[in-house]
């Protein structure tokens, strides 16, 4: 196993929010708590995705977030120079890959490694644009074909491999697989469904593409129980990604096994300045209650509690 590079502090942005190289230019201006980025998913070539709206975010924030942009992403050409022209001071670069085939995997890896610090791996996208037929929508179901990836990037790259999985799986056969074919740690996890959301005044699906992927609050719970099993399965390195808005949030999270946390939709509607305060608060409040203590301490905690009695009503 390759370690991951070491973020510090342990938060980045989670792919596809705030995840372009000049906005990463601009987090570390703004002085962000980010010790690494992650870009949108770069796949084998220019995607224009779903067209608008592509996100349903309720002004109420505890309700879910729905998207169904459908991968859009620039050329790997285009890619390349924008890596090329990007100096991060003091912070990581995760990039993150998808392909259509597990050669076109390898491809895309092996194209943006020489800029990356660590190659993320998208293996579940559960939106699309209407009627396309895609891989995306159903790799990460699939542990073979999962496995089948790891092993074509693996070979593509020297570079540590995050095998970032679908909530809308057998996820611990997935991961078994990804690990077995020479991933280096996991991702908890992508986004959840497809959901559907309705307009009442149109009596329409609000999104262009019908259905989308949820993430934010409403995600939370599911992939705390992904990032909990994934370690008590096989104690690796877990990036966790769903819902982490608070300082609480983090700390759940890290204490059911990740050593990295990644913000997305707590970012959505938020300029770069004010996601960057954000980030500070997380990372303070995360820091109050280590209380000095080192934050690997905290990693896991939950799987070395002794088991609670039970209490007597
Ligand atoms: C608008 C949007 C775009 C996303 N694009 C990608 C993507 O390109 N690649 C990917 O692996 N995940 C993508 N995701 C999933 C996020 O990276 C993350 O795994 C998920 O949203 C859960 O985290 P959150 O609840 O903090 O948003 C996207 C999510 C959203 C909301």
């Amino acid at each position: 196993m390759i370690p991951l590079p070491e973020i510090s502090p342990p938060l980045i942005n989670a792919s596809g929010i705030l995840s372009y190289p000049e906005v990463f230019q601009a987090f570390e201006s703004a002085g962000a708590c980010l010790g690494g980025y992650v870009t949108k998913s770069v796949g084998p070539a220019e995607k224009e995705g779903n067209e608008n709206p592509v996100v349903v975010y309720p002004d109420d924030s505890s309700l879910p977030v729905l998207n169904s942009l459908a991968l859009p992403t620039q050329s790997p050409e285009d890619w390349e120079s924008d890596l090329a022209n990007l100096h991060l001071e003091r912070s990581r670069l995760i990039i993150s890959i998808y392909g259509g085939d597990p050669g076109e995997f390898a491809n895309v890896a092996e194209r943006m490694s020489p800029f990356a610090d660590a190659i993320e791996v998208n293996l579940g996208c559960p939106n699309k644009v209407p009627g396309e037929q895609t891989l995306m929508e159903s790799i990460g179901q699939k542990p073979e074909l999962s496995g089948e990836v790891l092993r074509h990037v693996r070979a593509s790259t020297d570079k540590p491999v995050i095998a970032k999985l679908s909530p809308n799986s057998e996820y611990l056969a997935v991961a078994e697989a990804c690990l077995e074919a020479g991933a280096d740690g996991l991702g908890c996890a992508n986004t959840l469904g497809p959901g559907l959301s309705i307009d009442t005044a149109t009596r329409k699906p609000i999104l262009a593409g019908t259905t989308g992927g949820i993430s934010g609050p409403a995600l939370k719970p599911v992939n705390l129980r992904i990032t909990y099993e994934c370690y008590a399965r096989f104690a690796c390195p877990i990036v966790a990604y769903g819902g982490i808005e608070t300082w609480e949030d983090a700390v759940e999270y890290t204490l059911a096994g990740a050593c990295v946390l990644g913000i997305g939709t707590a970012f959505l509607k938020k300029t770069t300045r004010e996601a960057a305060v954000l980030t500070k608060e997380i990372w303070e409040g995360v820091l109050a209650y280590l209380n000095g203590a080192p934050f690997s301490s905290l990693v896991a905690g939950a799987h070395r509690q002794p088991s609670a009695e039970p209490t007597r009503a």
